[in-house]
């Protein structure tokens, strides 16, 4: 656990801006980090250093090649990083954005077949799928996912599976359930019957909790919106495999290479996914004694991932005397108590009061938390679960025992009153 180290939690938490404070509300703890995290301030910088300049890619001057080398680096970092092989990376508008892209090419660019996805997906890529699998002539099937766990696994895709399953849909975590999917077991089910098909991740969710392994996936796409992992909005990053990236897409007619990317590169964007390297390495060099790259992005993964299973093990069962929601009467928690496949977030109910009043009720506490309803959003999740709503409590590494301790303080208060 990174409380563990000495000082080094409090070293985290200042290089992130906000970390306590809400520009606009004052002092807050921050448990919204699905909606979107906290920003590094070395991407700050970079956002403010690369938006000043008007320089463009491409032309015969210093300014022109040194934005290049940015972009070529960020490149190399993403490769490292993912663990990338081969293939290529682009940035997009955002996470949606790219899946729809991916999504689409993937289609449109195969033979006659179907294409598989699961009711766990977040609709961008559901939609994704739903409108270019229509568009291409493919049904779209939909595999149900397991309730229970709030999560899926090869078993639930296996009947699904023929050999023309052309392009598949994956989604890395959930957040609404928190809970993640073993990406390699479901794409290898997926190869074992129909070895030629596009299997197209959503790791939006996932990415700000590490562990991220493109090598040992065996997919052909993945997509990340950099905001909710330590970066800014405006843009999302995309993995292409090459045999992907060789499917006809959009670009301009000629262009050398056939680019994934659409127009003008924003350098800055690039920029700050080094920045998010940067930190991963730097926060890996804390935790292990490893000088490699990888190694470091790797230790620095395993290190939040255990922070954020002490995290949510002390909200679900407590923080020295006090008890956690697993013991307040009238909170339940979607999906167990005791869900090893939990990235960092835990959903709630309190009988009797719903998920907004609780959500409110956390706000005048100065805890931020966030209602998912059962709307276009969550109602997949929530609706065979017979929820119209729930409270989403999401927290990353930089959060800590004592924001939990002062979260399930709030939320006994919230139920005595319930
Ligand atoms: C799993 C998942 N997929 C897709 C999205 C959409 O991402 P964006 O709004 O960044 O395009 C989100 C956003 O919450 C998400 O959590």
């Amino acid at each position: 656990m990174l409380a563990s180290k000495p000082g080094l939690l409090d070293e985290v938490r200042s290089r992130f801006a906000h970390v306590d404070s809400c520009p606009f509300e004052g002092e807050r703890v921050f448990f919204e980090n699905a909606g979107g995290a906290l920003t590094l301030k070395s991407v700050v910088d970079s956002s403010a250093r690369f938006a000043a300049i008007p320089d463009n890619q491409g032309r015969d001057n210093p300014a022109s090649k040194a934005l290049q080398a940015i972009i070529d680096r960020a490149k190399e970092d993403m490769r490292v990083f993912f663990n990338a092989p081969g293939g290529t990376f682009f940035v997009g508008e955002s996470g949606t954005e790219l899946l729809f892209r991916l999504i689409s090419a993937a289609c449109l660019g195969t033979p006659a077949g179907r294409v598989l996805g699961s009711t766990l997906e977040h609709p961008a890529s559901r939609s994704a799928a739903a409108r270019w699998a229509e568009v291409a002539g493919k049904p779209h099937v939909l595999v149900a996912h397991d309730d229970a766990t709030g999560s899926i696994d090869p078993a639930h895709y296996a009947p699904q599976i023929t050999p023309d399953t052309r392009v598949a849909t994956i989604i890395h975590t959930s957040p609404v359930t928190g809970m993640g999917t073993d990406v390699a077991a479901v794409a290898a089910a997926i190869r074992g019957v129909a070895p030629e098909c596009f299997i197209i991740v959503d790791g939006i969710q996932h990415a700000a909790h590490g562990r991220l392994d493109l090598a040992g996936y065996g997919v052909d796409g993945y997509v990340v919106s950099p905001y909710k992992m330590f970066s800014r909005h405006g843009y999302g990053v995309a993995w292409v495999s090459d045999r992907l990236a060789a499917l006809p897409h959009d670009h301009l007619a000629n262009a050398p290479g056939e680019p994934w990317e659409l127009g003008t590169r924003d350098t800055g964007a690039y920029a700050t996914f080094s920045d998010v390297v940067a930190y991963f390495e730097w926060l890996g060099a804390q935790v292990t004694e490893a000088t490699d790259r990888r190694a470091r992005i790797v230790a620095a993964g395993e290190a939040i991932h255990a922070h954020e299973a002490a995290l949510t093990q002390a909200m679900i069962h407590g923080v020295g005397n006090l008890p956690g929601l697993a013991d307040l009467p009238g909170v339940s928690i979607l999906n167990g108590a005791d869900n090893a496949r939990r990235e960092g977030l835990v959903a709630l109910t309190v009988e009797g009061m719903p998920a907004p009043d609780v959500v409110a009720k956390l706000r005048e506490r100065g805890i931020r938390t966030h209602t998912r309803k059962a709307d276009h959003y969550s109602g997949n999740i929530l609706r065979p679960l017979g929820l119209s709503s729930c409270v989403r409590v999401s927290m990353c590494h930089y959060n800590t025992e004592a924001e939990v301790a002062r979260f399930i303080t709030a939320m006994r208060e919230i139920a005595d009153g319930a």
